[in-house]
């Protein structure tokens, strides 16, 4: 087995690079179809700040449904868990992210929050409870991961806007079944702009640290959740973090990860790190072909997984 180390990453960045070739980049919208998809970069955090990082690993992207692991945080901190675990399951959906299916069947409460469906229920959440949870959502990452100039992608969000319907279509459903409390549109905008996050792999291990650490920031120095809450957030990403591709994950990597159609996974083992890794290009679920891959290598070779 190989000890973590810089010229490990780059190992494994070097052997994993030919895969960028393949999968295909997002391109439901210009800002992301345009970016260039022979990218790749890992970054890793360690409880108590040491960093590892390889390739474009201070490269920002649009971090998109990577997001929705921040979204839930923050109503955690704002709601009785009861209060949220009643508007939304904690069942794997086996659909598409973006499905409409279940939805119907199941009455307006999505499966998990980590589908679209989910997501927009913990935007209505904070809408009915923040004044500016747009700024409350920067001032929370910029904290977490010490970088004050996170900002979103105004582009990237405006175009969202514009491409919304199936959001706009899954919202209106929920609010047709008394799930959704507030403007359909104004929650989507809050929403787009949490998927349009501009951040690297470097500030994302940061920032997810405290899913490795019981709930705390680096070196213990802000408690954002719970213990249990921060084990209950992991065992959602090992179940739903990775969609329909949630499974095929679970057996390569093993371990608890969130992906977003920018090519960035987050991904998580308790006690010992926070890992980000990016590629552009998607595989069939919608998760980073390449990053996925580069996880794989990384559990095989520092012999560590939650398995
Ligand atoms: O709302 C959407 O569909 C996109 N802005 C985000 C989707 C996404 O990242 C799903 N993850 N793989």
């Amino acid at each position: 087995m190989s000890e973590l180390s810089n010229a490990l990453l780059q190992e494994i960045v070097d052997e994993v690079r030919p895969l960028t070739a393949q999968g295909k980049v997002a391109d439901y919208i210009p800002a992301l179809a345009d970016v260039e998809a022979d990218q790749l970069g890992i970054a890793i955090y360690t409880p108590d700040g040491e960093c590892y990082q390889a390739g474009d690993a201070d490269t920002r992207f649009s971090i998109q449904s990577i997001s929705k692991v921040l979204s839930l945080t923050v109503a955690l901190t704002l709601y009785e868990d009861a209060e949220i675990w009643q508007r939304v399951g904690k069942e794997p959906s086996g659909q598409a992210f973006n499905s409409l299916v279940q939805l119907e069947l199941e009455q307006g409460k999505p499966r998990n929050p980590f589908i679209n469906a989910g997501a927009l229920v913990m935007c209505d959440l904070l809408e009915s409870r923040l004044t500016a949870p747009r700024q409350r959502m920067l001032e929370f990452v910029r904290r977490l991961s010490r970088q004050p100039d996170i900002q979103y992608d105004r582009v990237v969000a405006r175009s969202e806007y514009e491409h919304s319907a199936r959001n706009a279509a899954i919202a209106w459903l929920m609010k047709s079944f008394g799930n959704f409390h507030n403007d359909v549109s104004k929650v989507m905008e809050t929403y787009f702009h949490y998927c349009s996050l501009a951040m690297s792999c470097t500030e994302l291990a940061r920032t997810f640290l405290y899913l490795a650490n019981h709930g705390c920031s680096q070196n213990e120095e802000w408690a954002v959740i719970s213990p249990r809450q921060a084990r209950q957030i992991n065992a959602l990403m090992m179940t739903s973090g990775m969609y329909d591709g949630a499974g095929e994950f679970a057996w390569r990597v093993g371990m608890p990860a969130k992906s977003g159609v920018g090519g960035g996974i987050v991904a998580v083992i308790p006690g010992q790190m926070s890992i980000a890794v990016w590629s552009p290009a998607l595989d069939h679920s919608g998760n980073s072909l390449a990053g996925t891959a580069l996880l794989e290598k990384l559990t095989e070779r520092l012999g560590r997984s939650i398995f």
